[in-house]
């Protein structure tokens, strides 16, 4: 039912195992037809073995090209208000919101600007998905800076992030989590998910181990506790650290938010 959506995750994010996996093929099978030692045969078969084990997890498992499965059934359990989907792409995490939440409509902020694994990573895009999702007239898509957004205080009744703020430098993650404070309605609730380094990354995205330090979730609460928020929720899903927060109301928030505008 999902295979529609295309949330444009290049070949290299989705199939980049292939490559290991034709190399230990074309090894083993040489190694079998020149009767190399049994240890390089054994070897080429461990890599074709986690390699494509890799390719159904990433692909079939987890749904690279599925809709955001929301890791928690506590935001937003009203199933209506105006959501934002801060670093939003081609509308995974906004799609996801849209089927779990059948009367909530969700804006899209994003750049679209850069690659970002997403080819051709524009509102169009972000469009056609809720339009495959029957959900089109419940979202729009907004070009803009996760730093510095262009909407009003208390615009949103929630605010959802995926995999966009743990990519800003550490100025920039405390500059966004500023703003979604202050788009954000008093005790209005923040679904941040990030990548997390742990047994999936290992599996299907090795190379992006690299690029993603591993998360301390202390840090990650705190920057949330000191931007207005209080943690009602953490947890873990495949190469992945999530965090329920709701906003503070009064004052408090507002000082936040002015001081590190
Ligand atoms: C890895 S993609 C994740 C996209 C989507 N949330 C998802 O889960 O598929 C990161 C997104 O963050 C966006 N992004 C990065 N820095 C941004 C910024 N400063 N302001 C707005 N969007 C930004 C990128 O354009 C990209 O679409």
């Amino acid at each position: 039912m999902f295979s529609s959506y295309d949330f444009g995750y290049s070949w290299f994010v989705g199939y980049g195992l292939a490559i290991p996996l034709a190399v230990a093929a074309l090894a083993g099978g040489l190694a079998l037809r020149r009767r190399w030692p049994r240890w390089t045969i054994a070897a080429a078969a461990v890599v074709a073995i986690w390699a494509a084990t890799g390719i159904v997890l990433i692909n079939f498992t987890f749904g690279l090209e599925r809709p955001l499965d929301l890791p928690t059934a506590r935001f937003l359990p009203s199933g209506a208000g105006r959501v934002l989907d801060a670093g939003a792409g081609s509308g995974r995490a906004a799609v996801g919101v849209l089927l779990a939440r059948p009367k909530a409509t969700v804006t899209g902020l994003d750049l679209y600007d850069g690659y970002w694994g997403i080819e051709d990573n524009t509102p169009e895009r972000f469009m056609a998905n809720a339009r495959i999702a029957g959900a089109a007239e419940r979202a729009d898509a907004v070009r803009g800076d996760l730093r510095a957004m262009p909407f009003r205080d208390g615009e949103f009744d929630a605010v959802i992030s995926s995999y966009a703020i743990d990519h800003l430098r550490q100025d920039g993650v405390v500059k966004a989590i500023a703003e979604v404070a202050r788009v954000l309605k008093p005790r209005g609730e923040f679904l941040l998910l990030i990548v997390h380094v742990n047994w999936a990354t290992w599996l299907v995205s090795p190379h992006s181990v690299a690029h993603h330090p591993r998360q301390d979730p202390m840090r990650w609460r705190d920057v949330l506790e000191s931007g207005g928020f209080d943690v009602e929720e953490t947890g873990t899903r495949p190469s992945t650290l999530y965090f329920l927060a709701r906003k503070r109301g009064g004052a408090a928030t507002a000082a936040i938010t002015a001081a590190t505008s």
